[in-house]
C-alpha cells in the first residue's frame, strides 16, 4: 500500500476456522466506510483461480485532474499501466502484485477524507472505493437479485457491462457487472490472489435484519447468520452471480474501540474473545515489514 498511499487502520487478526491469519485494513485517514481495502495475507495457501463468479475489479476514486499523476506514479513503482473507457468512465489500470485487477477512476466532487505523504497530495489521494467490477456468466439472474433483492437501480448497458447504482452521498455507490458468459468459474475459497468477497455497510442492525429476511423471503435462503467481526456484525450472502457480498453495520465506536484516532493501525489487535490465546497466536504470525 506505499505505492497507493493508503493508510493502515487496523491490525488484527480474523479466526474463521482453526487457524489465526491476518486481517489488515487499509484507507482514508479515519478508515470512513467506503474508503477501505481489506487484505488477509496468507502466503503458505495455494493461490486461487480468478474468473466469474467473483469480484475481478477493484476501482478507486481519485480527485478529477490526478490520472495522470496515478499513472506516471504507478510506472514509477515499475507497474505496468493500461489506459480504457468503460461505462463511460475513463480508467487508469494495473494489477497489484498478486494479480487483482485494479482502477483509477476520476470522481467528482468526492469530499471524503484522504491520507496523504509518502509522495501523494491531497489533490491526487485516494477518496476511497468508486466501484467493484463482479464478473457473472448470467446477467438476468444477477440483475434481478441486485434490483429486486438489495435494491439497486439498473443504470443501463455499455456492449457486455452492466451499471447499477445505489444510495446517495459520499460513500462508494456503483456496481458494475461484467457480464463473461464463457469465463470459467473462480474459485471462493480464501486464496491467493482472488478477492473473496465485497461489503456493504447498513446503517443499524435493523435494516440488516429486514434485509435478511427480505432476501430469504425472495428465495436467497444462502443468507449467514449475523457475524461478530468486533468492530462490525455482518451477514454474508451467496449471490447469483456466484460473488459473495457481506452487509456490515459498524458498532459502537467502530475502529476507536480500541485505539486512538491518531494510533490506529499501529498495533496488532485481538478480539476480547481471543485475548486468552493472544501470545500463542501473535507467534504463528510472521512479522510486517510497513
Ligand atoms: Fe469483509
Amino acid at each position: 500500500m506505499k505505492v497507493l498511499g493508503l493508510r493502515l487502520i487496523k491490525k488484527t487478526v480474523l479466526l474463521d476456522g482453526d487457524e489465526p491469519f491476518y486481517h489488515l485494513y487499509y484507507g482514508n485517514e479515519a478508515g470512513e466506510e467506503g474508503s477501505l481495502v481489506t487484505t488477509f495475507p496468507m502466503p503458505w495457501r495455494n493461490a486461487g483461480s480468478r474468473g466469474s463468479g467473483q469480484v475481478r475489479i477493484l476501482s478507486l476514486g481519485v480527485p478529477e485532474g490526478s490520472l495522470s499523476f496515478w499513472k506516471r506514479r504507478l510506472e514509477s513503482f515499475g507497474l505496468n499501466t493500461g489506459v480504457l473507457e468503460r461505462l463511460g468512465a475513463k480508467r487508469v489500470t494495473f494489477k497489484h502484485p498478486c494479480g487483482i485487477e485494479y482502477e483509477f477512476v476520476e470522481t467528482h466532487g468526492d469530499t471524503k477524507g484522504s491520507w496523504t505523504g509518502g509522495g501523494i497530495a491531497a489533490d491526487a489521494a485516494i477518496r476511497g472505493i468508486r466501484s467493484v467490477g463482479v464478473s457473472t456468466r448470467e446477467l438476468p439472474q444477477f440483475t434481478s437479485f441486485l434490483v429486486d433483492g438489495l435494491g439497486f437501480v439498473d443504470d443501463g448497458m455499455d456492449g457486455e457491462d452492466a451499471r447499477f447504482l445505489i444510495g446517495h452521498g459520499q460513500k462508494a455507490h456503483v456496481l458494475e457487472v461484467l457480464h463473461e458468459a464463457d469465463r470459467p468459474q473462480g474459485s471462493w475459497n480464501l486464496s491467493r490472489g482472488t478477492v473473496h468477497h465485497i461489503a456493504f455497510d447498513l446503517p443499524n442492525a435493523t435494516a440488516q435484519k429486514t434485509l435478511k429476511l427480505h432476501l430469504e423471503g425472495l428465495g436467497y435462503t444462502d443468507v449467514s447468520e449475523v457475524k461478530d467481526r468486533n468492530y462490525f456484525n455482518s451477514v454474508y450472502v451467496r449471490t447469483p452471480s456466484g460473488a459473495l457480498f457481506e452487509a456490515a453495520v459498524t458498532q459502537e465506536k467502530g475502529w476507536l474501540k480500541d485505539e486512538t484516532r491518531e494510533t490506529l493501525g499501529r498495533e496488532l489487535k485481538f478480539p476480547l474473545w481471543l485475548e486468552d490465546r493472544k501470545d500463542e497466536m501473535a507467534a504463528k504470525l510472521e512479522p510486517i515489514r510497513e
